[in-house]
């Protein structure tokens, strides 16, 4: 690819202006490297409550309108619905404008293939946002393995667990999408969530070559089913073990800024072991990092464990990096195509009971 920096602001639209666009929107407030000149929505109150953050903007309702005007664009942060992300980042590549699109990045290796290809022969960056390897509990998690703190990684074990009362409100609209993943095979906490899981499990400990897998189900609604007790196991190409497992509280309060996800990683060394707390949720109320060894714990009270300050971070180094080419830009669609791989693998391992499947060798 022949990517050059800008030497001006980048020119960014919004294409999706639903939920998650509160907290991606963090990294465009107040940032230099960045001015906003167009949001997309078909919806025209999405549209009208989304204009208030950037009143020089024009808004549109569908990227083929903002395509045929004279705005000019460099950037989109995409922001669609699942369903439509193979369709959707495929017309923006092509329209000439770089990509940076929410995960999970699509359903299957086909659609992930025309995204990548529709990079290449449109010569643009396609970035599959990745905001969990900017959270900084799990930034120091990273660092503190990596020191040899806690000794050489003897394993590690990844708990979530999806409550349904509390956080914030979601849309119907975005239910309705996500109920049309379900019914795809592609459920809300293995896929859906569940994909920040397994990007952090590559990102920690690299590529994966054996994963087990037992994905269950549990109906909430007639005919609604949650992807629920699940368990994933699986050895990474360093030879290191991890363990995840999903579980349900249907009528659990969680407190939650956010969605009412309570999450775990801990990290189990040689002579200790460090363990990430929390992360979209407030479930255990300690310090969001601890680190124990050598008979003694050390608990981090000041780091910025805000979920949506994981957002902020991962936006803006996009951001950054199409501003200044500075440094390795985190992630690259392909490194997407490996998370997708590790939940095909899964979902094949399940299907045929359980067994070993190599992710390399999904088709
Ligand atoms: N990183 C995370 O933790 C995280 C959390 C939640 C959602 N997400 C992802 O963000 C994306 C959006 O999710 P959401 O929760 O905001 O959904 P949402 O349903 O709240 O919002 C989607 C928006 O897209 C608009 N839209 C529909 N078709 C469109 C089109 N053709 N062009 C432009 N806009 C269109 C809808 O009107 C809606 O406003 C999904 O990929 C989802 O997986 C990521």
């Amino acid at each position: 690819m022949s990517f050059v920096p800008y030497d001006c602001p980048v020119r960014a639209a919004f294409v999706g202006l639903g939920r998650i666009y509160d907290l991606n929107v963090r990294a465009y407030v107040d940032n230099p490297d960045v001015e906003v000149v167009a949001l997309v929505d078909p919806d025209e109150e999405r549209r009208a409550q989304r204009q208030a953050d950037w009143p020089e903007a024009r808004t549109f309702a569908s990227v083929a309108d903002m395509a045929a005007s004279s705005v000019e664009v460099d950037a989109v942060e995409a922001l669609l619905p699942i369903p439509l992300h193979v369709d959707g980042v495929v017309e923006l590549l092509g329209h000439g404008w770089h990509v940076n699109l929410q995960k999970p990045m699509c359903n299957d290796l086909a659609g992930a293939s025309r995204m990548l290809e529709a990079a290449r022969s449109n010569d643009r960056q396609f970035r599959v946002m990745e905001n969990y390897i900017f959270y900084q509990p799990l930034v120091r998690l990273k660092q503190i393995v990596e020191s040899g703190d806690i000794g050489d990684v003897s394993g590690y074990h990844m708990k979530m667990v999806g409550s349904g009362l509390g956080g914030w409100e979601v849309p119907a609209s975005s239910y309705r999408w996500q109920f049309m993943q379900i019914r795809n095979g592609r459920g809300i906490l293995v896929f859906d969530d569940g994909w920040h899981k397994l990007a952090t499990a590559l990102w920690l400990f690299g590529p994966i070559r054996e994963v087990r897998a037992w994905v269950g189900a549990t109906e909430v609604f007639p005919d609604v089913n949650i992807d629920a007790p699940t368990t994933l196991a699986w050895e990474h190409e360093n030879g290191v073990r991890g363990v995840w497992d999903i579980t349900l509280a249907p009528d659990m309060y969680l407190r939650s800024d956010y969605y009412t996800n309570d999450e775990r990683w801990e990290v189990t060394g040689r002579k200790g072991y460090a363990r990430v707390n929390r992360c979209t949720g407030r479930g255990v109320q300690q310090p969001s990092l601890e680190v124990y060894a050598d008979g003694e714990m050390r608990a981090f009270h000041a780091l910025d464990d805000d979920w949506a300050s994981s957002f902020r971070d991962s936006g803006r180094h996009w951001l950054r990096w199409l501003h200044s080419g500075e440094g390795q830009l985190l992630w690259s669609g392909e490194a997407a195509v490996a998370v997708l791989r590790f939940a095909l693998a899964a979902y094949a391992s399940s299907a045929a009971g359980g067994v070993g499947v190599d992710p390399a060798t999904i088709e």
